[in-house]
């Protein structure tokens, strides 16, 4: 461990910006400080932690009681779901939510932009392990951005020799000031999957606001906003390539069920998810390569 963080340290410190350092429970953390931001990435999971602009509060929920263990995920941040999404497509797969938030990914490089951003470059590929979960062959890449904006590029190539299909999501948990005061906007028009009130597809007439445990998958290319006037700021969301927005909140039964999670935390935490699911999965045919994108920003109110 000590070895391979020092030869890591070694390859990719830049002094001021970029220091690679175990983080908690040893795992490695790359932690980044522009002029515009600071961000923390572990490469379990391939996991953005933390980001948060420079006179800003956080941006990133994370959890009190997550796991930081190699063999499960970390709770808040941004786990990387793939190559499915819950359980699948079938409602059959196992681990939920894929497996590429539970593996250790490549650290590939580590970039400074002339505009001062920092940009990480990850990359998890298909190996043995991988081929018994799901038996194709595929490189996955995520670049992390650190700027003005925290920008996250999830890069799939299928390296296998017949089509494949998969699910993906940035499962991005924000911070929020209360959620029974917040609004997502963007979402009006959208149609959604309403996954705890009737399992059918819903028409969104209003505004996103929050009265119990939540979790749609929703129909939409677009920009979100996460209006949040108790920590009198705006977080906007942009995506490419990307389908469906997931909009989640476990509310209280839900969160004391969930071991990982805080019972008093689902107030300050919503998960807005930039994503390609269930009739969005994306299919890739041999040498074929998706891009799906997301950048976050704060404004003040
Ligand atoms: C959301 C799903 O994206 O993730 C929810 O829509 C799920 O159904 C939630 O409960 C958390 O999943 P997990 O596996 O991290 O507990």
């Amino acid at each position: 461990m000590t070895d391979s963080l020092d030869a890591l340290k070694q390859q990719f410190d830049i002094p001021g910006k970029v220091a690679i350092k175990a983080g908690k429970a040893n795992l490695t953390v790359i932690k980044i400080k522009t002029e515009h931001a600071n961000a923390t990435v572990y490469l379990h999971g391939g996991h953005v932690t933390h980001f948060q602009p420079v006179g800003r509060k956080p941006v990133l929920f994370i959890s009190d009681k997550s796991d930081f263990l190699p063999d499960k995920p970390i709770r808040g941040g941004v786990p990387v779901c793939f190559p499915w999404f819950g359980q699948g497509r079938q409602n059959n797969s196992n681990p939920p939510h894929g497996f590429a938030r539970l593996l250790p990914w490549t650290l590939a490089s580590i970039d400074e932009e002339s505009d001062g951003s920092i940009v990480v470059l990850l990359m998890l590929k298909s190996d043995q392990h991988t081929r018994k979960l799901w038996p194709v062959d595929f490189e996955l890449g995520h670049r992390i951005t650190v700027g003005k904006q925290l920008t996250m590029s999830l890069e799939m190539r299928n390296t296998s020799n017949d089509d494949l299909t998969f699910e993906e999501a940035l499962h991005t948990y924000f911070v929020v000031g209360d959620i029974h005061r917040t609004t997502v906007h963007g979402l009006q028009g959208a149609s959604y999957l309403d996954k705890v009130k009737t399992g059918k597809q819903v028409q969104e007439d209003e505004l996103v606001t929050f009265t119990g445990e939540t979790d749609r998958v929703y129909n939409t290319t677009g920009t979100m906003v996460i209006d949040d006037p108790v920590f009198g700021r705006k977080i906007i969301i942009t995506k490419a390539g990307s389908n469906n927005t997931v909009v989640w909140n476990p509310w209280i039964a839900k969160a004391k069920a969930m071991p990982d999670f805080g019972d008093q935390e689902w107030p300050g935490m919503v998960c807005v998810e930039t994503a390609n699911v269930k009739d969005d999965a994306i299919v890739l045919q041999p040498g074929g390569r998706h891009v799906m994108t997301t950048s976050l920003s704060v404004e003040s109110r």
